[in-house]
């Protein structure tokens, strides 16, 4: 059995960050959310991994993922020129993936207890394609399936504006090889992609078995700003150790889950977790809450921060309040001092504040 894990596409409701990352290498608890994604291949039994890249953000992907020792496993990286779609991305990776069973893994997807238990019973059941459901508010953003009384896939429309049900493909997929027999049959799709969810689609009208689980759990599809937000706090709430290994001195109070990385420095500050901090960071005069988590060589200095990502090498002084917020690499935010009420901004491309 082997994985293909996609880590293309252009990530555009994630700029500024994705102007200079790709956005699987966007850390949750400080850790790439791909990370995660390859510890849970990892931990179904799976070690021969295919990643598929763009030309865009591929060199960025290689060199924060490697050959995957790591992990203890092998990659073979494939290149997909263009992003025409995940059923495409299959394609392109078909001489990799030969006659084998396959776990497609979209590389900013996550779900709440991994995929061992199916990536078991998928080997068990040899069905030729087996999905995961998550019942969601709104499924127009998604693959839509509809199942009859057995709980058997009957159909599966991409991004239908009238969704027949209410449970969405979630972007974990097992397949047994008659899949590429499926894609070679299907056409793109409005948007200009061969779609996933069509060739699963022509599975059922070639009368091959597609088997469904419904997750109960959570599932995290990283694609925006508060999607990377509740992916941190699920992660924190779920994986977060108490582990210091910086310097707290005696005014500070750390109370719940807290990570400190090495050559931390916390000073008269409040940290409640779970939170993690990465290396290197000064954090002075604070209070940091629940579901934060700071990246490397960040500083903080009276500030009041919670719910949010702060990725490397910031600076945040004088604020009294910080919720909800992902700030990309180096940012900056501060108080001028000489009492003017005056914003002054310096904002990339795509940013956004909220006042
Ligand atoms: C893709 C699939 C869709 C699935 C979703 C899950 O959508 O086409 O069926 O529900 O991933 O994340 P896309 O990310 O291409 O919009």
């Amino acid at each position: 059995m082997k994985a293909l894990v996609l880590s293309g596409g252009k990530g555009t409701r994630l700029r500024p960050l994705t102007y200079t990352t790709a956005k699987q290498l966007i850390p949750v608890a400080n850790k790439p959310i791909i990370f995660f994604v390859l510890d849970q291949i990892v931990e179904a039994g799976i070690t021969d991994i295919g990643v598929v890249i763009s030309p865009e953000t591929g060199p960025l992907v290689k060199e924060a993922v490697g050959d995957g020792s790591r992990w203890g496993a092998k990659i073979t990286y494939i290149l997909q020129e263009e992003p025409l779609g995940l059923a495409h991305a299959v394609l392109t990776a078909r001489p990799y993936l030969g006659e084998d069973p396959f776990l497609m893994f979209l590389g900013d997807n996550l779900i709440q207890g991994g995929v061992k238990k199916a990536v078991a019973d998928f080997a068990r059941e040899a069905p030729q394609a087996l999905i995961m459901l998550k019942e969601v508010p709104d499924p127009r953003a998604f693959g839509v399936a509809v199942l009859d009384g057995q709980n058997r896939v009957v159909r599966l429309v991409e991004k239908p504006k009238e969704p027949p049900s209410n449970l969405a493909l979630v972007g974990i997929y097992l397949f047994a090889p008659a899949i590429h027999q499926a894609i070679e049959r299907i056409r793109p799709s409005w948007r200009g992609e061969l779609e996933i969810t069509d060739a699963i689609q022509e599975l059922l009208h070639l009368g091959h078995r597609v088997a469904a689980r419904r997750i109960e759990g959570w599932w995290l599809d990283t694609g925006k700003k508060d999607d990377i937000l509740e992916a941190n706090r699920a992660v924190l709430d779920a994986y977060a150790k108490a582990d210091i290994r910086g310097e707290v001195d005696g005014s500070s109070r750390i109370t719940g889950r807290v990570e400190i990385g090495e050559g931390t420095l916390v000073k008269n500050s409040i940290v409640r977790g779970p939170a993690v901090i990465g290396k290197n960071c000064a954090v002075v005069d604070c209070f940091v809450g629940p579901f934060t988590a700071v990246g490397d060589g960040s500083r903080l200095f009276n500030v009041g921060i919670e719910h949010s990502v702060i990725l490397e090498a910031c600076e945040l002084k004088d604020i009294q309040r910080i919720e909800d917020s992902l700030l990309g690499r180096n940012a900056r935010v501060c108080r001028s001092g000489d009492g003017r009420r005056a914003l002054r901004m310096f904002l990339g491309d795509d940013a956004q504040l909220v006042i």
